[in-house]
């Protein structure tokens, strides 16, 4: 064997660590040499097996053809899938299997050669197989390397968590064979690379630099074949191969030492969970799609900044921290886009966070534990330390809030963080120059980092760190710079000095073989920034440089080739960077350079003059050209061509414009605050803030060449500035806005502005460069100021802002930061006067101070509190992102119904209605019509915006508002109804057919005219409604007003019910107040619903009554609908929305079943065309307008359209939903676990249909859905085989089942069944017994109730049967009875509505109130006995029926009679109160029986007793219901036979009449009633049906099949009389 290096590393006391390049034939000799066995048996993965298992084979048998021992050994071999998944308990028994099979015994050695995922199981496996075998790590992962094969954890997942079964098993020998990192993916490398990292922040600070400055050669190391085992020894071993081995031994050797002083983890191996606190709790939200590698990157990044926050760990430290994970790929926060984009990141809210954590082994009781570094190197203690929620809970909050008040450290004394414009000049000047260079004082930020990861990437110089990173040590690379590696982008994020810099340093680089353009680009803000003149004086020079995407902006791709010189024109006027970026460079160009600016003003000229002050330190001169006539200084530049040479220090000055912040929070609050490093020497614009801006607005400030103090006048003491140039401190202007917004003070007098304005103006001019700053500053401060209620005026080169007392600005008010630092800090500076105001994006601020936050708190003494974005928390614990009590508006075409549908919407909701017209009549004093004739149009819409604006402020929750037609023609009103609608309440479009507008209009004259075609109006209109609107109702009062007066009355309750239940339905839903989802789902009985596979629904409406008996939903297949013109159309199809609109409206209308509402494309079964994703998504928006309860997605559609609705979902469900058409799906492999893991994130039920081949792929299903079902998070899940094959398995889900019915015209998927054919089989399987239901009572033998039961059991194909059980008394029969196994359930009629109460339980709310029982119901106990639960459905019957008669033109009813005072009446009460009657008259003829009812209720119902059926005391009863026998009631008068019924007794215009008696059917109530215009009747019959159908719910769980059941029963009915 050649020769073959090994570096050993010891642990627990054994030299076990293995280490080298190449090294599968030592290993299997050492093994084979050491660990002598009959059997060697290696496990590995079939990605790792395919990459190296015949290597290991052919080896093996190579050692063993040198074995002189007796019987050769046996090597044996088993791969399983790769993934995570496979760390399961399943995974561990398919190996112990394998084991058993292979007749493996106690002396068996295991070699497990893999990642982490092999070795935990692996390492189990042989933990436990016959009670413990000897084994082998072989790692093929960097972080199996470094991480897991150390220290002898082994474990497997569960359902439950991660890990969570195992045991401390340490291996006889880990072989660390570097090379197998070649083959590995280069993400999985990286994820490895952070524990690398870990272990060397928190032990060693060496290596930790040189991992710093080392990354390109470790990739280097991994992404350069090894040919010819190169690095097997010493000697053939790459530089790059040995960097790359030193690290993992360094991280190694950490671990092993940790590991052999605390193997079983008491204390100090708790410092290897540095990152893991946090990164753990991210890892459970996102786990698999994020890799725990980079999960405990961010992890460590946010701990390390709770150690900052705590004062414990500088920033530089964070700092080095952050690049150093950047530069191996890492994530490092939770706005990473791989993170942020992903759907589970919406779950990632603190609190969920801060639950996850607390279940960490290293917490002590409910105190969590973070390991704290107190520098690059080491901890702060020797453990992890217990750290506060709160403390945590701020660092993970994306806002931050200021606890305003007076900064407690006054007078605060402090300096603030190196400017990043001279940070960024001297590193490219000591980048450029020659030697070496210390920079001290360096900004730590985003934007620095950018600027050295790039110069980096240029080889452009070395950078390595002193004094724990407080100095930055650049050896200048003299001007030489390299191409990058061809394909490879400079990425400068959102860093626009980086970036103009970079453009003309780029010129520089020296031409190279690999590649020919250095590319550099930037983040979506970076992209639209200019650079376009700075380009245009390079190209002139003769540079080649192209824009890749924008003209004008970044992209960019740069020629190398050297920087020509001569004379340069540059346009001046946009940005000094572009000054800068020639000036810096322009020494190295090839002839010396003139740089003349042209294009007018030049902007920022001190920052002009910075560049030249600096580089004149770095040894070059430039000279200014002056006018020789006047001496004036000209915007000619002279510079030499030479070299620069570096200083060996230099000290960056702190920023000038960051010190506005302290200094403006002294200005503001009346206190002192002194910056100890910035004085009027500085080279920086931004240090004249203090006397230029300060002073004038009323403040002292004293200040010496190095230092500025400033002392704020008396709180709201601040005076406007009248006019300010800001043109020399640009980027103070965001800070000197806040100020004026309070400045309430007249200016000097030398200052007041003489052009009329008001006297509390402050105008800054000179700015117009912010507009294309981080974002437009200039709308960004004028915009946010809006929000505290401060008005400002945008001007051409700046802005005017009028000051307001602090106390009249607007308090809790929460800023949008457009993720520029500057508007962060400058309204951090507001938020101390004024309170709760919310910064959003507290994390831009690390542009260039990263911990402005913590200064905040621990240098000014003001309190800083984490704040969450209801946003992100709503969105996740909350589907709604509307406030459900925020008030819903309602838009529209003049007479499409706002008026009348918002009534009854805010009837059904209990909230208050408002007319915007009404209000507008009231406000105006003048009628809508007179005022447009008068005022004409425009005043009228104006004083009509007005009035909206008013309305969704004042009545913003609780209330429905129905506006005037024309509201959307001023698109001022638009905008509002716009915001209103996305961030506060539904905004709700009727929709309503113009004929019908036409039809209806036509009649009235209370608004003004149109004054042109309705029609046109309408087609202008139509656009904006969709526009201003989140939701739309279909409007079918319509049909209702074209039924003519000669309609039955039947028909004419029937569809003013309908109306009402829709308007009750949709507003309940859409509102989140009354979901209408399936309340079977997710519960014990199973759920089904029935796929409507019809291309036009309408034709089956008449038999959905018998379609849908059982269901508890309806599953729409929108793919397959086809409208009139594509009727017959077999191909790809997509139905146009308002068809589809139509068909939507068209079902409600005959029920309020929930709708399942389904877009399948072609691949996905459906006939959707499946190129038009896009398409598939407006129709799902639909489906979200519409209110459908729940909505179909396949997961196959991309994840960020999926991810958009799922967070505009509001109340309306998602059913995420795969289907494996291709039949390769197993339920025991890794791919549905994958599909399920995936489905569950986006979904709040998930689907998925595979397919069977055989009858056993059932029960595999079935093991797959117990397995996930055990998870406390679990979601309901629906999950079939399709098939024939598959049909079981549709009997034995249980969750919303798709079912057919005979009369369909197509199966929706092959295998399906009828609801009936499902519970024959459940019956037959054992699945549903049989039970008895009864009637209890005296005398029922001509009850109905066994007919209307047992009719309802057929036909649901339910195996229960209904009897009859006849007794005068309660007594033991009916005891046993009731107590029997299979007792289902009774009904209870007289006489024993109250005996009966004695044997139950318990009673619901509804019987306890009405004092009487009419249905028993027995519910199962886990002792396999039942509780009995004693309820009342009489009134649901006559609260249904009332509902369903009542006329719609009676509006909402306030007073009802109830004629008798027995049981009955009792109910009826219950009902009339229900229905939110407010008067409720009682006639009885014994009047104390009837006082005795009343005060049997509470006094809140208001019952009063009527002493005459003739006149009542207060509103007369439009609800009339006899609950007395229909022969004690009569039409004549003076008799004494009975109650007389007299004509005055209907004296309301509309009303309805019940009559509870069965017989006559005609009762005299009944009969005077159908006489009365405006007046329906009910039924005895009615009722009884209506209660019936309620018991058959309550008992059975499903609907009762209306229709066939109440034929059934008028059938008997008739039959008998
Ligand atoms: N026991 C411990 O102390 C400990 C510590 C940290 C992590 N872990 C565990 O480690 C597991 C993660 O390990 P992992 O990150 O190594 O994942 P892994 O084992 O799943 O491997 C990652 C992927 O890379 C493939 N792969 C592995 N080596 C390869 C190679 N050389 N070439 C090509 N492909 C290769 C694998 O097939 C797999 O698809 C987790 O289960 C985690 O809980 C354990």
């Amino acid at each position: 064997m050649e020769a073959i290096d090994i570096t050993k590393v010891s642990i627990i006391g054994k030299e076990s660590i293995h280490c080298g390049f190449h090294l599968v034939p030592y290993i299997l000799k050492c093994v084979l040499d050491t660990l002598p066995s009959s059997t060697y048996v290696l496990f590995t993965d079939t990605n790792i097996a395919e990459l190296y298992l015949k290597e290991f084979e052919t080896e093996f048998q190579e050692a063993c053809s040198q074995y002189t021992g007796g019987k050769k050994p046996r090597f044996i071999s088993y791969a399983i899938a790769p993934g995570e998944t496979s760390k399961s308990r399943e995974g561990k028994a398919q190996l112990e299997d394998f084991l058993l099979t292979h007749a493996c015994t106690r002396d068996t050695v295991i070699l497990a050669l893999g990642g982490g995922v092999i070795g935990d199981l692996v390492g189990f496996v042989a933990a436990t197989f016959m009670r413990g075998v000897r084994f082998c790590q072989i790692p093929t992962t960097l972080l199996a390397m470094v991480d897991s094969s150390v220290g002898g954890k082994t474990a497997i997942d569960t359902p439950h968590g991660k890990n969570l079964i195992g045991a401390f098993w340490q291996p006889e020998y880990i072989f660390i064979d570097a090379s197998f990192l070649e083959t590995l993916p280069s993400r999985e490398f990286s994820n490895g690379m952070a524990e690398v990292v870990k272990t060397a922040a928190i032990w060693n600070e060496t290596e930790f630099a040189s991992l710093e400055s080392g990354h390109a050669e470790i990739f280097a190391a991994i992404q350069t074949p090894s040919v010819g085992h190169a690095g097997r020894s010493a000697s053939t071993r790459s530089k790059y191969q040995q960097l790359l081995l030193s690290v993992i031994v360094g991280s190694i050797s950490v671990k092993a030492h940790i590991v052999t002083i605390d193997e079983r983890e008491t204390g100090l191996r708790n410092l290897v969970n540095f990152g893991h606190t946090i990164g753990h709790a991210i890892e459970a939200v996102l786990t698999p799609t994020i890799l725990h590698g980079e999960c405990v990157s961010v992890g460590m990044i946010l701990e390390a900044e709770v150690a900052r926050q705590l004062g414990v760990l500088s920033q530089v430290a964070v700092g080095r921290l952050t690049r150093c994970l950047k530069a191996y790929n890492l994530p490092v926060s939770l706005s990473d886009p791989r993170i942020a984009n992903l759907p589970a990141s919406r779950l990632l809210t603190v609190q969920r966070l801060l639950d996850i954590m607390k279940i960490d082994k290293k917490n002590s009781g409910p105190k969590k534990k973070v390991v704290l570094l107190s520098r690059i190197g080491s901890t702060f203690e020797q453990k992890a330390t217990e750290v506060q929620d709160s403390v945590i809970a701020k660092t993970l909050s994306e806002a931050a809030k200021i606890v305003s008040g007076t900064p407690s450290r006054h007078p605060v004394t402090m300096s603030t963080p190196g400017s990043k414009s001279i940070s960024n000049r001297a590193m490219v000047l000591a980048a450029l120059g020659k030697g070496t260079c210390r920079l001290k004082n360096l900004l730590h930020s985003d934007d620095t980092q950018v600027m050295m990861s790039a110069l980096i990437e240029l080889k452009g110089a070395r950078f390595s760190w002193e004094d724990g990173g407080d100095t930055l040590v650049v050896e200048g690379g003299g001007g030489d710079l390299s191409l990058p590696p061809k394909g490879k982008e400079i990425y400068l994020g959102n860093a626009g000095t980086a970036a103009r810099f970079l453009t003309t340093v780029c010129t520089l680089v020296q031409p190279g073989e690999h590649a020919s353009e250095t590319i550099i680009t930037g983040n979506a803000r970076m992209k639209q920034r200019p650079v376009g003149p700075l380009v245009d004086a390079l190209r002139s020079n003769g540079s080649e440089i192209k824009f890749r995407e924008t003209e004008g902006c970044l992209p960019l791709s740069i020629a190398p080739g050297g920087l020509k010189g001569g004379r340069i024109q540059l346009a001046a006027s946009v940005s000094s960077q572009y000054v800068s970026s020639i000036l810096l460079c322009a020494p190295y160009a090839a002839q010396p350079v003139v740089l003349e600016l042209t294009g007018g003003q030049v902007i920022s000229q001190p920052y002009i003059d910075m560049t030249i002050a600096m580089m004149r330190t770095f040894g070059v001169a430039v000279e200014r050209d002056t006018d020789p006539e006047t001496g004036a200084l000209l915007d000619v530049y002279r510079i030499p061509r030479t070299a620069y040479v570096n200083p060996s220090e230099y000290s960056i000055e702190s920023d000038a414009s960051s010190a506005t912040y302290p200094l403006a929070i002294a200005a503001i609050t009346g206190t002192t605050c002194t910056i100890t490093n910035i004085g009027s020497a500085s080279l920086q614009g931004d240090a004249r803030f203090a006397k230029d801006v300060l002073e004038p607005m009323g403040c002292n400030v004293v200040q010496t060449e190095t230092e500025t103090t400033v002392t704020g006048p008396p709180v709201g003491h601040l005076r406007a500035l009248g006019y300010v140039d800001m043109e020399p401190m640009t980027d103070a202007f965001l800070t000197a806005s806040v100020l004026a917004a309070v400045a309430t003070k007249e200016p000097l007098s030398d200052r007041v502005l003489r052009d009329g304005s008001v006297k509390t103006t402050t105008r800054i001019g000179g700015i117009a460069n912010q507009r294309v700053k981080e974002c437009n500053r200039i709308r960004a401060m004028i915009d946010q100021l809006a929000k505290f209620g401060v008005e400002t005026k945008e001007l051409d080169d700046g802005l005017e802002i009028y000051g307001k007392p602090v106390e009249e600005l607007r308090q809790g008010c929460s800023i949008h930061c457009y993720d520029d630092h500057r508007v962060a800090m400058a309204f951090s500076v507001l938020g101390c006067v004024v309170k709760d105001t919310v910064l959003e994006e507290k994390r831009c601020v690390e542009k260039t101070w990263p911990d402005w936050w913590d200064d905040l708190e621990n240098k000014i003494g003001l309190k800083v509190e984490g704040v969450e974005l209801a946003s992100r928390a709503e969105s996740s614990s909350s589907p709604a992102s509307q406030d459900n009590t925020g008030s819903v508006v309602i838009i529209g075409m003049r007479g499409s119904g706002k008026s009348f549908i918002g009534q009854m919407a805010a009837r059904s909701l209990g909230r208050e209605f408002v007319d915007a017209d009404v209000v507008f009549e009231e406000r105006k004093k003048t009628g809508v019509r007179a005022f447009v004739q008068e005022h004409g149009w425009q005043a009228f819409r104006d004083a009509e915006a007005e009035i909206l604006k008013d309305l969704l402020g004042s009545c913003s929750t609780k209330h429905v508002i129905s506006l005037g037609g024309g509201v959307v023609e001023s698109p001022a009103s638009r905008e509002l109804l716009k915001k209103y609608g996305q961030t506060h309440g539904p905004v709700v479009h009727i929709v309503r057919e113009i004929d019908e507008i036409v039809k209806y209009l036509g009649e009235e004259t209370a608004r003004p005219a149109y004054g042109e075609p309705v029609e046109d109006v309408f087609r202008r209109r139509e656009p904006w409604f969709m526009e201003c609107s989140t939701h739309g109702f279909v409007n079918y009062t319509g049909v209702l007003q074209q039924l003519s007066s000669n309609d039955t009355a039947k028909l004419r309750g029937g569809s003013a019910h309908d109306t009402r239940r829709e308007i009750a339905r949709f507003f309940g839903h859409i509102t989140a107040q009354k979901p209408n989802l399936a309340p079977n789902l997710g519960s014990d009985v199973p759920s089904y619903f029935l796929s409507l596979t019809y291309p036009d629904i309408t034709p089956a409406l008449g038999h959905f009554s018998e379609l849908t008996a059982g269901v508890d939903a309806l599953e729409l297949r929108v793919d397959l609908l086809r409208a009139p013109n594509a009727a017959g159309l077999t191909g790809p199809y997509i139905p146009p929305t308002s068809y589809v609109m139509e068909q939507l409206a068209a079902i409600r209308r005959s029920t309020t079943l929930p709708i399942v509402f389904t877009v399948r494309s072609a691949t996905q079964g459906g006939s959707h065309p499946d190129n038009a994703e896009m398409e598939a998504f407006a129709l799902f928006e639909l489906a979200l307008r519409t209110g459908c309860e729940y909505v179909d997605v396949e997961i196959s559609w991309s994840e960020k359209r999926l991810r958009d609705l799922v967070g505009r979902k509001g109340s309306t469900q998602i059913i995420a939903s795969w289907h494996d058409w291709s039949g390769n799906m197993k339920w025991d492999g890794a791919e549905v676990k994958e599909k399920y893991r995936l489905a569950a994130l986006l979904g709040d039920v998930v689907k998925i249909v595979g397919e069977a081949t055989s009858f056993n792929d059932n029960f595999t299903l079935r093991t797959f859905v117990d397995s996930v079902s055990r998870s406390p998070q679990a979601k309901p899940l629906i999950a079939i085989n399709m098939g024939y094959e598959g049909q079981i398995s549709r009997v034995l889900n249980t969750t919303f089942s798709p079912v057919t019915h005979p009369l369909l015209n197509a199966k929706a998927a092959p295998g399906q069944l009828s609801f009936k054919q499902i519970q024959i089989t459940r019956h037959l399987l054992g699945q549903l017994p049989a039970k008895r239901f009864f009637l209890l009572g005296t005398p029922i033998s001509s009850s109905p109730s066994p007919t209307l039961h047992n009719t309802g059991f057929e036909v649901l194909g339910l195996p229960h049967k209904y009897g009859l059980f006849e007794t005068k008394e309660v007594d033991d029969s009916i005891k046993n009875l009731l107590g029997s196994p299979d007792f289902g359930g009774a009904s209870v009629t007289i006489p024993h509505k109250l005996a009966i109460i004695p044997l139950l339980d318990d009673l619901t709310p509804h019987a306890k109130i009405i004092g009487a029982v009419n249905t028993v119901i027995p519910l199962h106990q886990e002792n396999g006995e039942h509780s009995l639960f004693g309820d009342n459905t009489d009134w649901v019957g006559i609260r249904n029926t009332i509902l369903a008669g009542l006329p719609i033109e009676a509006g909402s009813p306030t007073a009802g009679l109830i004629i008798g005072a027995g049981g009955t009446a009792r109910a009826a009460i219950y009902a009339l109160h229900s229905l939110g009657l407010q008067h409720i008259y009682l006639y009885n003829r014994t009047k104390t029986s009837g006082q005795g009812v009343i005060d049997a209720f509470p006094t809140s119902y208001n019952i009063t007793l009527a002493d005459s059926l003739y006149v009542f005391n207060g509103p007369s009863p439009s609800i009339i219901v006899s609950t007395v026998p229909g022969s004690a009631t009569t039409l004549a008068e003076g008799t004494a036979d009975g109650i007389c019924i007299p004509h005055e007794i209907f004296s309301a215009s509309q009303g309805v009449a019940l009559d509870m008696a069965y017989r006559p059917l005609e009762t005299p109530l009944l009969s005077l009633a159908s006489s009365q215009p405006g007046w329906n009747i009910i039924r005895g019959v009615d009722v009884l049906l209506e209660q019936g159908y309620e018991q058959f719910r309550l008992w059975t769980g499903h609907h009762c099949p209306r229709s066939v059941v109440a034929d059934r029963v008028w059938e008997m009915y008739h039959s008998i009389s």
